[in-house]
């Protein structure tokens, strides 16, 4: 019986309230710690806008920290000179089991490369670039500045508009004509876009995806770049976040709300959207190749340096793309653990006989706007 003459409800109700009370109070520190109010905000998104602001050589290393890179890893650094900039490997921010080869890392060294390129011409300034001036080793280009006029690059000016988009696209089919402008009639770009073998990637991408998640060490190595909450994300200043992840406003808000996924828990949400989202709704694929007998750091840079082009021009066009590169992930993996699946055939047979697949994407036309993700700092990333 409850004391002082209070009924079981009114001490229930009293409870209630206080349960709810502590609920807001937890619900309310989630919100200010995943930042539900004010997504894309604090310190770790400032270089979307800071770079604009950054004279000379430290622009264009502002414009290149914005490029993509394999789960965010940002695997760069910069010497800064006033006549050259040199773009340097950083080892340490790999990704261990899903890019055994570093060919991912050399991807987005070339993607950062690009942004670095694009953005000399409205600084007054004529890039020369040497590849590998050593080479092999860290130091994977060298780039001279010379004073020039002035100029126009129409894809600088949307290095702060280029997300990688994993939400939904709506089901409209892309011109082979737009297709074409993407690529800039690159041939080394293998358009996807039939009924059938976008199907039969789609499934590829699928049990790409299941065979990944199976693979615990993979698996684990995943999930060391995922920043679940904002504090980690402006502690990091990398890696995957939920704002990435293509959600709508109230989706976003909700699962910033929700306690952080365990792995497996993240795993399995990537599978679905993989399938129910990802493979439903890509309008067409692009598969970057390289010649089966030339897989050199070299080809890998230039293909990060088109692979970023090719984004900016899809933004530019607001065409969506995300990269989805879970088939060369096991296939680099099947080779260091001696393993054969029918997944290297079954690409294999979507491509022109002898090209080797290096980088997937999907693209289509988005249903909402993509948001930016975090970076560290020019300070961060100079050597
Ligand atoms: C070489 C390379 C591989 C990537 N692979 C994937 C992938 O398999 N799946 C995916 O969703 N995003 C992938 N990404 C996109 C990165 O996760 C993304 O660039 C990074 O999180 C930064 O986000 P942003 O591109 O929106 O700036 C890849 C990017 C690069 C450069």
């Amino acid at each position: 019986m409850a004391p002082t003459g209070l009924s079981r409800r009114q001490v229930l109700g009293a409870a209630g309230a206080t349960l709810a009370v502590a609920a807001t109070g937890v619900l309310s520190y989630r919100a200010y710690d995943g930042a539900v109010l004010d997504p894309g905000s604090g310190p770790a998104y400032a270089p979307w806008t800071a770079w604009r602001e950054l004279p000379g050589p430290a622009g264009l290393v502002g414009a290149a920290v914005l490029a993509a890179s394999p789960h965010n890893t940002q695997p760069w650094r910069f010497a800064v000179a006033a006549d050259a900039i040199d773009v340097l490997a950083d080892p340490a921010r790999g990704t261990g089991s899903i890019d055994p080869f570093g060919r991912e890392r050399d991807v987005g060294l070339g993607c950062a490369l690009e942004n670095l390129v694009l953005a000399c011409a409205p600084q007054g300034l004529r890039p020369v670039v040497t590849l590998l001036p050593d080479g092999d080793g860290d130091r994977v280009a060298h780039v001279g500045l010379v004073p020039t006029a002035p100029g126009a690059e129409p894809l600088a000016g949307v290095i702060d508009r280029r997300h990688t988009h994993r939400g939904p696209y709506r089901p409209v089919p892309l011109e082979p004509s737009t297709l074409a402008s993407l690529s800039g009639g690159e041939p080394s770009v293998v358009w996807i876009a039939e009924q059938g073998p976008r199907e039969a990637l789609g499934r590829l991408l699928v049990d790409a995806a299941e065979a990944l998640v199976a693979d615990e060490q993979q698996s684990i190595d995943n999930f060391a770049w995922f920043r679940a909450t904002h504090d980690e994300e402006e502690r990091h200043r990398d890696g995957l976040v939920l704002d990435g992840q293509g959600f709508g406003a109230l989706e976003l808000g909700v699962a910033k709300l929700l306690p952080p996924a365990s792995r497996v828990d993240g795993d399995r949400f990537w599978v679905d959207r993989t399938r129910d989202v990802h493979t439903a709704t890509a309008a067409a694929y692009g598969v970057i190749t390289v010649p089966e007998d030339d897989d050199s750091r070299a080809r890998r840079l230039e293909a990060g340096r088109l692979l970023q082009r090719i984004h900016l021009r899809a933004t530019s066009l607001g065409v969506a793309l995300q990269h989805m590169n879970q088939i060369t992930e096991r296939l680099d993996r099947e080779a260091t653990t001696g393993t054969v699946s029918d997944l290297g055939p079954r690409f294999a047979a979507l491509l022109p006989t002898g090209a080797r697949p290096l980088l997937t994407f999907r693209v289509g036309l988005p249903e909402r706007p993509a948001r930016p993700t975090p970076r560290r700092s020019f300070g961060d990333v100079l050597r």
